[in-house]
């Protein structure tokens, strides 16, 4: 993860502080920046979030060329050694970098024979350490010839004006105009500030300065990159809402009204009159709430009358599977970015299989590197717990499949259908909040459910985790019986999800058993339990509207994990330990 960002132009210090609160959400364990004016340094350093970088900074108007760095680490400690840019041995060059350098081991091993010093623990300052002295594009080539891993690297030579650059596997862009110029791993921070941008491939390296762009791959200069028109970005702001996760999820229902607005106007078989057809087998790739989805959605696929399968995409290389050219490759990610997931890419492109992507964001990687790109359109998603994405991906796979198996109906026919699906009524967040408070003192939260009930509460059991750091887990109803009810005593509390009727009975005995042994039990149910309620400590009833009926029981869910953050004192924006967009194996 970590985001990096560089700039040449007037109040540097401004211009990258912005940018790093933007890049935030890449990862906040540190944050730094370097300030080159005049042929001297100016470093700030600092603990934790990217606002306590602001008391320490000294703002100037003048022009000057800086780089800086928001953290999540990965190799070494938080500490101020660690925290970004790292020098070499002279402090003639600094540099900051995303990714990981997998060999910085043997690098390391062999720097200190040859006399180097270190004054920290990461991979990164091993890459500053392999730059002697006088940065040159050739330089730049040796030394990135030598690492094995991801990263976008920013580097500063004392002696010029210039930012050099290098990109593999890690996302980095670059947009300039007559005043100034900006490097970044998110090209959001260009929204305002310039009109198009260049995106990095894989392999590309190369100096920028005010007057000058070269950028080379396989030692040749590269003549005329793509250009991408920035956008205008509306401010996005909390409004009436304490934070970002909830006001996120109060516009899932806006979310999927616009989704089915586009597919209205533009026309489902015009949107995929590109996207071929004979598939023998879909598969579901993704990670965290992205590959929760999928699960959801292999369900639709198979309903579909299509073979389908979900595949986490940090496991694809070590399961038994047979991706070929007859398979139809979907790839969800909400950032576009998720290394594990790009990296499946390539695993399935070297098999010849067709890939599609569902991103919420247009110039991602996952985006540009798929055959086919579906737009979640959800919107910018600033709560580190994917919630209103989340949603949106199920919608659109739902959409999706049900294409593939009709693909000569009526548009019309399926908008009906859908708009009563989604034509749900607003949760009453006062319950959810109620429970959260009653449940709180729970040492042990897990969520059960049958059948596609069981995937929700797998999503259920990983929001409640990343927000409020509790031991929660998820299971099959009937798998309780058979080894984790020995968990169970008077500090455990049960949610059992319930959308179909047939399924009732069954979780009522479930719950029977928990309580039995002293737990409690909250039941999150779209069908009505009538007498079976007495076998439950709590009823939380949810309308219910036909098959898209699971959106209801998703919001609840995502507002209980965020209640539980809240009075545990936790912030759900910005969990422990976590980072929005996972750019690292
Ligand atoms: C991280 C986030 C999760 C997210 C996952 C996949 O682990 O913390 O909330 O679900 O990445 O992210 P993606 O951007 O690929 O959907």
């Amino acid at each position: 993860m970590c985001g990096i960002i560089g700039y040449i132009g007037k109040t540097p210090e401004k211009v990258l502080f912005d940018g790093l609160k933007k890049l935030e959400y890449r990862g906040y364990d540190c944050a730094g920046m370097t300030i080159l004016r005049a042929g001297k340094f100016t470093t700030y350093k600092s603990i934790g979030k990217v606002d306590s970088l602001k008391e320490k900074l000294f703002f100037n108007d003048s022009l000057g060329v800086g780089i800086a760095h928001t953290r999540w680490a990965t190799h070494g400690k938080v500490s101020i050694e660690n925290c970004h840019p790292h020098f070499n041995n002279d402090l003639s060059i600094c540099l900051v970098h995303n990714g990981i350098i997998e060999n910085f081991h043997v690098l390391k091993d062999d720097l200190v024979k040859r006399g180097k010093s270190f004054y920290g623990e990461t991979d990164s300052e091993v890459v500053a350490k392999m730059f002697e002295h006088g940065l040159t594009i050739k330089k730049v080539k040796s030394v990135v010839d030598n690492l094995t891993g991801s990263y976008a690297l920013l580097m500063l030579d004392k002696t010029c004006n210039d930012i050099y650059f290098a990109k593999n596997k890690n996302p980095l862009y670059i947009a300039f105009d007559d005043e100034k110029v900006m490097l970044t791993s998110d090209s959001s921070c260009f929204n305002d500030i310039f009109d198009s941008f260049i995106t990095l491939e894989d392999g590309q390296y190369g100096k920028v300065s005010l007057n000058e762009l070269e950028i080379y791959q396989d030692d040749k200069k590269i003549d005329r990159p793509k250009v991408t028109k920035c956008f205008k970005s509306k401010a996005i702001g909390l409004g009436k809402y304490s934070h970002f996760m909830l006001k996120e999820i109060g516009e899932t229902k806006s979310v999927l009204r616009k989704a089915i607005k586009f597919y209205n106007a533009r026309g489902i078989k015009n949107i995929f009159k590109n996207l071929p057809c004979g598939f023998e087998k879909v598969v579901l790739i993704g990670c965290g709430s992205a590959y929760n989805a999928g699960l959801i959605a292999k369900g639709y696929f198979i309903d579909a009358g299509l073979n389908s399968e979900c595949i986490l995409a940090s496991e694809i290389e070590y399961e038994s599977h047979d991706i070929n050219e007859k398979s139809l490759c979907i790839f969800i990610s909400q950032s576009g970015e998720t290394q594990d997931t790009l990296k499946a890419m390539d695993f399935c492109v070297k098999r010849k299989a067709y890939c599609l992507s569902l991103t919420n964001v247009v110039h991602s990687s996952i985006a540009r590197k798929s055959h086919f790109n579906i737009d979640l359109s959800a919107g910018c998603e600033r709560a580190v717990a994917s919630t209103k994405a989340y949603t949106a991906q199920v919608f659109h796979l739902y959409i999706l499949a049900f294409l593939l198996k009709n693909r000569n109906s009526q548009i019309e026919d399926l908008v009906k259908e859908i708009k009563e699906y989604i034509d749900f009524e607003n949760i009453e967040a006062k319950n959810i909040e109620h429970f959260a408070k009653k449940y709180l003192k729970s040492r042990l939260l897990f969520f059960i459910g049958k059948g596609k009930d069981s995937i929700l509460a797998r999503e259920g059991a990983l929001k409640l985790k990343e927000i409020s750091y509790l031991p929660a887990f998820d299971l099959p109803s009937g798998e309780l019986k058979h080894g984790s009810i020995a968990l169970i005593d008077k500090f455990a509390t049960c949610i059992a999800i319930c959308s179909q009727a047939k399924t009732l009975s069954k979780i009522a005995s479930s719950a029977e058993e928990i309580r039995a042994r002293g737990g409690k039990v909250i039941l999150f149910s779209s069908v009505d339990a009538g007498e079976l309620e007495d076998c439950f400590d709590d009823v939380l009833y949810l309308k219910s509207s036909g098959k898209f009926d699971i959106v209801n029981l998703i919001i609840a869910m995502q507002k209980f994990a965020y209640f539980v953050a809240i009075k545990r004192g936790c912030n759900p924006d910005m969990p422990r330990n976590l980072a929005k967009s996972v750019t690292v194996e």
